[in-house]
């Protein structure tokens, strides 16, 4: 167990070789040890087909290492060169609508191209032969899935797709039967007969479109795989890929099986903007510092995806540029992301990027280093955070009490059937976990075939679209719905009708889902919002609505939830079943949070005002560190 260690993102062939030695002084000054390096250079290591230019890296790569720094080393495949796509036109991606995207930004291919495939093969393997016993870990691509590009309805998706297809199904027949083609006549003969499900007249069947995410995601998994089989034939360092915040189209657990490290990056106040699904108020009060939750959701999450050893690749210094609106961190909040990241066992935190570019498309990015090469504003907190690091004692990760599922195909399965347009299954997932946060608890994220989830002592599975015999056989106690389990894996309504789980006897009847502004109110404080379940059972009723319907029901060691709870009700609810399985939770101030490990209480302030917690006074952004 060694304490975490502290990296920038860096783009060498932005700046002429003369920076280079100081740039990596300045890096060692600094405390970083990580520097990721690569991944966007094709155009300068192949900038014509066969005719390689490593001189220049060569170069690079021996100031850095002259430094002591260690390097990440990027697979550049997220941006191939322009002569890639003379060589194969058909590479690009095709949006929902049938249009190409083009050559212009980066991303620009289709995962399913084989052509591509291979391209990005042969210089994975150029680079990993040159570097493979230089460097001291490995970034394959980038952020796939990021711009929406993991879907594409492009000719070699339609023949891969079609492929796939046949392999699973073996028969015409068989597939018609489990997309249900009898309705509206759209029975096929042959697996030629499949088309892509866009640009129907109206919406593709379901089950169609399941197996087409189904299959998107395993597009990526296998992009990502040639790469690492690749890679593992020149090194024995670390693997790792960069997921983005809130990209859901694929599998990251699939992916992340493949790699060593799962690392992800992290832009607080661009995601408040961009991704966030909170109100307008609440955007303003934490502009410039980010949801509280939001960050800490996706560090358990990338712990799961990577099995226990995860990074920041990229972690937010100043305002980005896309957004739609950019604001400054408050001060002290590059320290606190940072601390937040380590709290919850990021191994490295990485900083994006060392300077500020003047040029193309994120020339109004921060970096630590503005254009003019003096020091950007973060820097003297990571000088400050460095200081912290040295002087703290291991911190080791502890298993929490709680697990909450999040499972990439119920994000497929709910975007293809929201059924009401606010019915979304990230939002419900993150809820239930945002809930548990306010209460103070350390939550660890799991895969719905996590073995380990026998070892916890609650597990949640919000809007789980299928059980599985982990779940039906673990000991935990459960806290499942709604829509649990509520269609089969081929996408049509079980028989017998959901939940269907042995030991809870509440079987839904039907389901129904309102506006917004139309909650339904409980008996108690709070309401139900969104989805609302009629159900029949012989459970214990913990939560009914005014008018008598139930919606919270236990038996056994299951809690079932037949609708969505608002925050009200959630944390009543929550606070119950903590204490009945004896977990201790504090409720936090507005913006605190914490995270326990072995040895040490992290404490941490989002919101603009000081906080008092436990006698302990916290300014805006602070930290506190408690050895306990
Ligand atoms: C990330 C990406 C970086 C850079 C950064 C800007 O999504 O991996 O290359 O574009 O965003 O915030």
């Amino acid at each position: 167990m060694t304490n975490p260690k502290l990296g920038t993102c860096y783009y060498p062939e932005h700046w002429p070789r003369e920076m280079w030695e100081k740039d990596a002084l300045r890096m060692v000054e600094l405390g970083l040890s990580w520097v990721r390096i690569g991944e966007f250079c094709w155009s300068r290591i192949e900038p014509q087909e066969g005719s390689f230019d490593f001189e220049w890296l060569d170069a690079v790569v021996e100031v850095l290492r002259r430094h002591n720094l260690d390097i990440i080393m990027g697979t550049p495949t997220a941006t191939p060169p322009r002569w890639v796509l003379d060589k194969y036109p058909d590479m690009l991606a095709v949006d929902k609508m049938g249009n190409e995207r083009k050559f212009g930004s980066r991303r620009h291919y289709c995962f399913s191209h084989l052509g591509y495939r291979k391209e990005a093969a042969r210089i994975t393997r150029e680079i990993a032969n040159r570097y493979g016993s230089t460097v001291q870990a490995w970034q394959t691509d980038n952020e796939y899935g990021c711009h929406d590009t993991t879907l594409s309805y492009s000719m070699a998706a339609l023949i891969g797709f079609r492929d796939w297809l046949a392999q699973k199904y073996q028969s015409p027949n068989a597939l018609n039967k489990a997309w249900g083609n009898v309705f509206w006549s759209m029975e096929i003969n042959e697996f030629s007969d499949i088309e892509l499900p866009n640009l129907t007249v109206t919406e593709a069947n379901p089950s169609h479109v399941m197996d087409f995410r189904r299959y998107s995601s395993d597009q990526v998994v296998a992009f990502n795989s040639i790469q690492v089989n690749i890679l593992r034939e020149f090194t024995s360092k670390p693997l790792i890929h960069n997921y983005m915040g809130r990209i859901t189209a694929f599998d990251h657990y699939d992916v992340g099986a493949d790699l060593d490290i799962a690392s992800w990056d992290s832009y607080p106040l661009g995601f408040l903007e961009m991704v966030s699904d909170a109100d307008e108020s609440f955007k303003a009060k934490y502009a410039y510092q980010g949801d509280p939750d939001f960050q800490s959701f996706h560090h358990d999450l990338y712990r799961a995806v990577g099995r226990d050893r995860w990074w920041v690749m990229e972690q937010q210094p100043g305002p980005v540029n896309w957004a739609s609106y950019n604001p400054a961190p408050l001060k002290g909040m590059v320290r606190l992301w940072s601390w937040e990241a380590i709290a919850h066992g990021a191994e490295t935190v990485c900083y994006f990027r060392w300077r500020q570019a003047p040029f193309a498309q994120e020339q109004m990015h921060a970096g630590l280093l503005r254009v003019d090469d003096e020091p950007a504003p973060a820097w003297e907190e990571i000088v400050e955070l460095n200081d912290e690091i040295n002087a703290i004692t291991t911190i080791e990760q502890l298993t929490s009490d709680v697990a909450l599922i999040f499972d990439y195909p119920s994000q497929w399965a709910w975007e293809i059937q929201p059924q009401a347009l606010n019915f979304d299954y990230f939002h419900e997932v993150f809820d239930t976990y945002s809930c548990l946060k306010k209460l103070g608890i350390n939550v660890d994220i799991c895969s719905s075939d996590d073995k380990k989830l026998n070892d916890y002592k609650i597990v949640f599975a919000p809007s789980l679209f299928l059980t599985n015999n982990i779940i039906e056989n673990c000991s935990a106690h459960l806290v499942l719905g709604p829509r649990f389990n509520s269609k089969t894996k081929d996408f049509q309504i079980p028989n017998p009708l959901p939940p269907n789980v042995s030991g809870l006897n509440v079987v839904v009847e039907r389901v129904e889902t309102i506006r917004q502004n139309m909650s339904r109110r409980l008996k108690k404080p709070g309401s139900v919002i969104r989805w609302i379940e009629d159900i029949s059972h012989d459970a214990s009723v913990i939560e009914e609505t005014e008018c008598g319907d139930p919606i919270v029901l236990q038996q056994n060691n299951k809690t079932y939830l037949a609708g969505c709870l608002d925050q009200e009700a959630k944390k009543r609810l929550f606070k119950k079943l903590l204490k009945d399985q004896n977990i201790e939770f504090l409720e936090m101030p507005e913006g605190v949070r914490q995270r326990t490990t072995k040895n040490h209480r992290f404490i941490w302030n989002y919101s603009n005002e000081s906080q008092n917690i436990d006698e302990i006074m916290l300014a805006p952004a602070d930290v506190k560190i408690i050895d306990i």
